[in-house]
């Protein structure tokens, strides 16, 4: 085999396996092999630089990062959907639907497609020869995003397809992180002091709008098509049509299995329904069954089978009139808001968060909920005792929809508003504010607040993995002043800690020797368990291999750190901060 073969051969092989992993979630092989595959095409393609083209898979990540995002204009607009929130209203939509067909050649049905909505974000793929072109945001439906960069990284959306016709192509889908990634990312935001995200769909929004490719590629994005559309140019009256091509067959049901044979991500669970009653079914069975599936989906999108009479249909400026959004409702309950307390992150953020009665939602039990800010308790008008309505949606922690007002007592019965602290409540520093934010924060860099945060993230599993310094004992070191920052807990001895309550012993002297054995850790955890902001556990191993020693990095420019591969400048910047910093240095 000539060296191009070769890299040909590798390159179909790593293709499959990244079809069998990403798009049908069934892997042939194990990450390792995977890997090994993936490290000789990267040999021989270096050896050889001429023979790299644009849809290697190694090429997913390639240049440096963007400056903006160019604006681009849809072939076709990309219009949204009406919602249907009750039976009643999808049932309202098809008879708009037979009606305007004239109910459909006697036959009484319409045949529908149903397919999960996914809860992301919309995306425009261009493909010519097959190869991946372009990928474009909905914007305002009429101009996007040119992402392209972004969207290569997206392991499950292919760089060539496997089959389909060569001409011009768009694709349309959803862009979507899965749980599993939502809940990693969230871990390591609050690790690396960053606020959470609220919901999987906000986390995959904020990280497409992320200029740097690299860090796109560490999220675990993923993605789902459903739509093949035209590339017509963009005639007035012509636009919103988003015609279906003649590539296309007739239906829906046909388009979604071509996409898939292509080799395109497609949502699995869609049903051809022979009628809106069958539609009604699926619609109540995803109801709960969408707690299982690792995407998340705020409801059904109902569309007419047949492609011909959807032409028919059209749209209105902003929605088709062959599809409708049924939303799945949102689970709520009534219980007791009993306190408003505040709490203090680890980079001094002061927060409010609401202490509920214990009530049944959405399959657990939930007793808090989010708060925000104080602006927000007050625009809501919520106080302590009220009965309040809360829900959850897609979100992690249910939130306060509103204060159930007719059952609030009136006169000298009634609560007072909530009034924010204007001191810390861990260490009694005035909090400060930054213009324009709504962020009360505690800037004292000795808050034992923050430091008791700061000492639970060092010994954490992922970070030093300090095996029983866990909420009590950190409390009462900082408590009783034995430890005052990071490496104070490597002075601590046996009488120190066997003075404390519940400590025997031999749980002191095992505490001891997780600490001592922590000092044989490898140095990227050292670098991640500082919680340095945005440092979370892959931009730590990154540092620590290229910097090799704490004296190295501390001695590293705010240049020299962000020539590093994957390193941007808002890390590099935060590095450099936190290494500035006396305290820290010492
Ligand atoms: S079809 C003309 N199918 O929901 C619009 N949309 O609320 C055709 N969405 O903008 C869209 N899953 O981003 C369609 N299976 C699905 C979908 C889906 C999610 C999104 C899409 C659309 C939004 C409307």
């Amino acid at each position: 085999m000539t060296p191009s073969e070769r890299i040909e051969a590798l390159r179909r092989q790593i293709r499959h396996h990244e079809y069998r992993y990403y798009v049908l979630d069934d892997p042939e092989i194990s990450d390792a092999e995977f890997d090994e595959l993936m490290n000789q095409l990267v040999a021989l393609e270096r050896a050889r630089p001429k023979l790299v083209t644009p849809d290697s898979p190694t090429q997913r990540v390639a240049g440096r990062p963007a400056a903006t995002f160019e604006t681009v204009e849809h072939a076709a607009a990309m219009l949204s959907l009406d919602n249907a929130y009750t039976e009643d209203e999808v049932r309202a939509f098809d008879e708009r639907v037979r009606k305007a067909m004239g109910e459909v050649k006697g036959s009484a049905r319409v045949a529908y497609v149903a397919e999960l909505k996914i809860d992301g974000l919309s995306i425009a793929l261009s493909y010519d020869q097959r190869r991946l072109r372009r990928g474009v945001t909905r914007g305002d439906g009429f101009r996007g995003e040119d992402v392209t960069s972004n969207v290569r990284v997206i392991k499950a959306i292919p760089l060539r397809l496997r089959d389909g016709p060569a001409g011009p192509l768009e694709i349309r889908g959803e862009i979507y992180l899965s749980r599993a990634a939502f809940e990693r990312i969230n871990e390591e935001r609050e690790q690396s002091g960053d606020a959470p995200f609220a919901n999987p769909r906000n986390a995959a929004a904020g990280t497409m709008r992320n200029l740097d490719p690299a860090q796109v590629a560490r999220r675990g994005l993923s993605a789902y098509v459903y739509q093949l559309v035209a590339r017509e140019s963009p005639t007035p009256g012509r636009r919103a049509s988003g015609k279906a091509t003649d590539e296309a067959r007739a239906s829906q049901a046909d388009t979604l299995e071509r996409l898939a044979a292509w080799g395109l991500p497609v949502e699995p669970n869609w049903r051809r329904c022979a009628g809106i009653e069958a539609v009604l079914a699926f619609c109540h069975e995803w109801a709960d069954r969408r707690r299982s599936l690792q995407v998340g989906t705020d409801g059904v999108v109902i569309k007419v089978d047949d492609l011909e009479l959807r032409e028919r249909l059209g749209a209105t400026s902003k929605c088709p009139r062959w599809a409708i959004a049924f939303k799945f409702p949102a689970e709520q309950a009534t219980t007791r808001l009993l306190r408003i307390d505040v709490n203090v992150g680890r980079t001094g953020a002061v927060t409010p968060f609401a202490v509920l009665a214990p009530v049944r939602l959405g399959g657990s039990t939930v007793q808090l909920a989010t708060l925000h800010n104080a602006q927000e308790i007050a625009r809501k008008d919520l106080r302590a005792g009220d009965m309040v309505l809360v829900e959850k949606g897609g979100d992690v922690i249910p939130k306060i929809v509103k204060a159930i007002a007719s059952r609030r007592p009136t006169g000298p019965d009634a609560p007072p508003p909530f009034v924010m602290p204007t001191r810390c409540p861990a260490c009694s520093t005035e909090l400060h504010r930054p213009e324009g934010e709504v962020v009360w924060r505690c800037m004292n860099t000795a808050c034992p607040a923050k430091l008791r945060r700061g000492l639970l993230h060092f010994s954490s599993r992922r970070a030093m993995d300090i095996e029983g310094l866990g909420e009590a004992l950190v409390d009462q070191l900082v408590d009783r002043g034995l430890v005052r920052d990071f490496s104070d807990l490597y002075t601590l001895d046996a009488p120190a800690l066997e003075g404390l309550e519940r400590m025997g012993r031999r749980s002191a002297a095992n505490v001891l020797e997780q600490i001592e054995r922590s000092k044989t850790n490898e140095f990227w955890r050292v670098v991640y368990a500082l919680g340095i902001r945005h440092v979370g556990e892959r931009a730590a191993q990154v540092l620590a291999r290229a910097n090799g020693s704490v004296e190295a990095l501390m001695s590293a420019s705010a240049e020299s750190l962000e020539a590093v591969p994957e390193i941007g400048p808002v890390v590099a910047r935060s590095v450099r901060a936190f290494l500035d910093e006396r305290r820290n240095r010492e």
